[in-house]
């Protein structure tokens, strides 16, 4: 009897051992797993399409716990519409590697009205490495310059309701609209990310943000036709760093005040930009009319100007075309704004404007080393409602 006891005991102990070597080999060592999409049906020849091996692999992804690589090979795979990646994945390290290119279709209308060609939407701890997204999207743009009804059309890759996610080494080639959109994420790192489009393609814009935190934009470049980054309503805590913008519009926080009941943008860093040729350089736009939303806490820091057509901008009366402007007093509150170190040459006499509210002035600006020039001679600024500070040399210096 104590015998058998015994070696009951010593059998279940074994397996104990064995069940927690088992785990912790499983941990320390990393067990992977890559889904090559070739082998769900994938084709590179740029013409078959390869959507639903794409979907395929990514349901396998999200059921398993296991760390898996999707891995697309070098080669042109056709995208033919729409793609969402969808959670909550049971998986929480999902890793979209690329070594060739996701191409859509070129007939625009097939995407034009869905929103966004790739889709992530409420997923956790997915990073996508590398890799051309090309969105075909020129036809789109000839569409929208020579008629009025064509498809709003589609942003290139989209993560909507995500958490801890990467984009690094992604390029994204000929959006039919913004090339990335980050919206209602937290805690995303975008790095060597390159843009390309048409320095006159619409509403093109690199990278918006909207409602999410923590995110930050490394290391990229981004050639386009709307704005290089655009950060929306409900934006904090946002870091962007070592961008080269141009062709395109700027850096843009806005535009605000397109509701009465919005979030406000805060805690916003932009250092260390090129802009290249761009229509503005660091901008604050919002609508001339009644809002609760607000901008502040934002610094610019470290920027230089190359024949820039309007440098430094806020401007609380946007209203692009002049088209159904409200005409009325914006109400987003614009404070803490710091311009600090910022160089380079203006393609237009006023280098400097802040066009603020009337009824809500801009506070809180502080001008700190600004040295932006026009044709070899002085710019000049052209101040509303803006009150502040300067330090340093600060040129052009009429504005509080
Ligand atoms: C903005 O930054 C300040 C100072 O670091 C911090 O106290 C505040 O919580 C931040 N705001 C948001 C919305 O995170």
């Amino acid at each position: 009897m104590e015998q058998v006891r015994q070696t009951n005991l010593t059998f279940v102990l074994m397996y104990v051992i064995a069940l927690f070597m088992f785990f912790t080999f499983k941990s320390t060592n990393g067990i992977e797993e890559t889904l090559n999409i070739v082998s769900f049906g994938a084709n590179p020849n740029g013409e078959s399409d390869s959507k639903n091996a794409i979907l395929t692999a990514w349901t396998s992804a999200c059921s398993s716990t296991t760390p898996t690589t999707i891995y697309v090979p070098i080669g042109r795979f056709l995208v033919g519409g729409s793609v969402v990646f969808k959670g909550r994945c049971n998986n929480k390290g999902i890793t979209v590697r690329i070594d060739g290119t996701l191409v859509a279709t070129s007939n625009y209308g097939v995407i034009g009205n869905e929103g966004s060609w790739l889709l992530f939407d409420d997923v956790d701890g997915v990073s996508i490495i590398g890799g051309i997204l090309d969105g075909q999207g020129t036809s789109l743009w000839d569409c929208k310059r020579s008629s009025k009804s064509c498809p709003t059309g589609a942003t290139n890759l989209r993560f909507s309701n995500s958490n801890n996610i990467v984009m690094n080494g992604v390029t994204s080639l000929n959006s039919q609209m913004f090339h990335i959109v980050i919206d209602r994420c937290n805690n995303v790192k975008v790095q060597g990310v390159k843009v390309t489009a048409a320095g006159n393609s619409p509403n093109t814009d690199g990278i918006h943000v909207q409602l999410s935190s923590s995110v930050t934009i490394l290391n990229s470049n981004i050639e386009t036709g709307d704005d290089c980054i655009s950060i929306g309503s409900g934006t904090t805590n946002l870091w962007i760093e070592s961008i080269a913008c141009g062709p395109g519009h700027g850096i843009s926080i806005g535009s605000l005040a397109k509701e009465f009941q919005e979030l406000g943008v805060e805690n916003v860093t932009v250092k260390t930009i090129k802009f290249i040729g761009t229509e503005n350089g660091v901008r604050i736009k919002s609508w001339g009319r009644p809002s609760n939303g607000f901008a502040r806490n934002i610094i610019f820091q470290h920027a230089t100007m190359v024949n820039v057509q309007n440098p430094i901008v806020i401007d609380q009366n946007y209203c692009p075309n002049q088209k159904d402007c409200p005409g009325q007093a914006s109400g987003v509150k614009i404070s803490n704004i710091i311009y600090q170190d910022i160089h380079g040459t203006s393609a237009t006499k006023v280098a400097l404007k802040l066009n603020c509210s009337p009824t809500n002035p801009c506070t809180g600006i502080s001008l700190e080393d600004v040295m932006l020039t026009y044709e070899n001679k002085n710019a000049e600024a052209l101040c509303n409602h803006a009150g502040g500070v300067t330090y340093g040399v600060v040129q052009p210096n009429n504005c509080f």
